[in-house]
């Protein structure tokens, strides 16, 4: 029997959560199912992308798996897989429920509810003695460290972090919210910004990711704050730089973002297409909260 063929596409290769990804993605599927695999880097640029997703379809590939730039491509790369009849499972950047409905049987949307990642970093929060207020004012004064606003993932956390904290009762103020596109460098600027802006007053450091939480830890110690004494930390993905800051107090808390989980059940659903089963819309895998306890 031919090996299947799985042309993979990553929106870019320098993101260390898609890093452990699609590492595991690849050798999943070549030593589970002796699939053929191609990975290639979509260095951030949807063109570039579109470009690499031709030459899959020129080279036959039997199935693509695909990581947008831009949630907004898919129906455009959706279209051109259709033409040639190759089936895609996209992952971690959720296209429109629109457009996937827009060819039944031969897409699916492998990931994470994003909204769940940030209902728990703001349960991590709430579950604290102080519930977040760490400097005893009466509110949680928080600043948010964004992914880009493309992804959901960012939208979500950003909106469901703090959502949870108000839903029970807790008064929150924003001092600060930016973008640091998942990246740690951008996660440290943008923190060492909001405190020597707002020092003593910042409670919680929210960041979208652990990339740019471990930014945001350097910056925390480089100002002389004290990790879960006068400050709190959350992230996102369970990075394990972050799961051993967590363990030695020096993080608050991070979500685990089950990159197994959602590679193993991508290429499961790869291979089940490429031989020619139906495709559900949805395939979900779930978050779990990650704390020093
Ligand atoms: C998120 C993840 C981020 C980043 C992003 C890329 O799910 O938490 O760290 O990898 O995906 O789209």
């Amino acid at each position: 029997e031919e090996p299947v063929k799985v042309g993979i596409c990553i929106y870019q290769f320098n993101d260390n959560f898609m890093t452990l990804y699609r590492e595991e993605l690849q050798k999943y599927l070549e030593e589970t199912y002796g699939a053929e695999v191609t990975v290639v880097d979509g260095k951030n640029d949807q063109n570039t992308q579109t470009d690499q997703v031709n030459s899959f379809i020129a080279e036959g590939v039997d199935v693509l798996i695909v990581n947008l730039v831009q949630a907004t491509a898919a129906s455009a790369v959706t279209a051109l897989a259709q033409e040639a009849g190759i089936p895609i499972v996209y992952i971690n950047r959720e296209p429109s429920e629109e457009d996937m409905a827009a060819w039944e049987g031969m897409i699916c949307y492998v990931g994470a509810d994003a909204r769940q990642s940030g209902s728990m970093q703001g349960q991590i929060v709430y579950e604290l003695p102080d519930h977040g207020d760490i400097n005893g004012n009466g509110t949680v004064d928080y600043v948010m460290i964004q992914g880009d606003m493309e992804n959901v993932d960012a939208q979500y956390r950003t909106e469901y972090s703090i959502k949870y904290l108000t839903d029970n009762g807790v008064e929150v103020n924003k001092l600060f919210e930016q973008r640091g596109d998942w990246m740690q460098e951008n996660g440290q600027q943008l923190a060492a910004t909001a405190l020597a802006q707002f020092g003593t007053e910042i409670d919680v450091i929210f960041c979208n990711n652990d990339a740019m939480a471990l930014g945001a830890y350097q910056a925390i110690t480089e100002a002389g704050r004290k990790m879960n004494e006068d400050i709190y930390l959350l992230g996102v993905d369970a990075l394990d730089e972050a799961v051993d800051l967590i363990e030695k107090g020096e993080m608050t808390g991070t979500v685990l973002n089950d990159h197994i989980g959602q590679s193993h059940k991508a290429a499961d659903v790869a291979i089940q297409v490429a031989n020619g089963e139906p495709l559900d819309a949805y395939y979900w895998v779930d978050y779990q909260m990650i704390t020093g306890e």
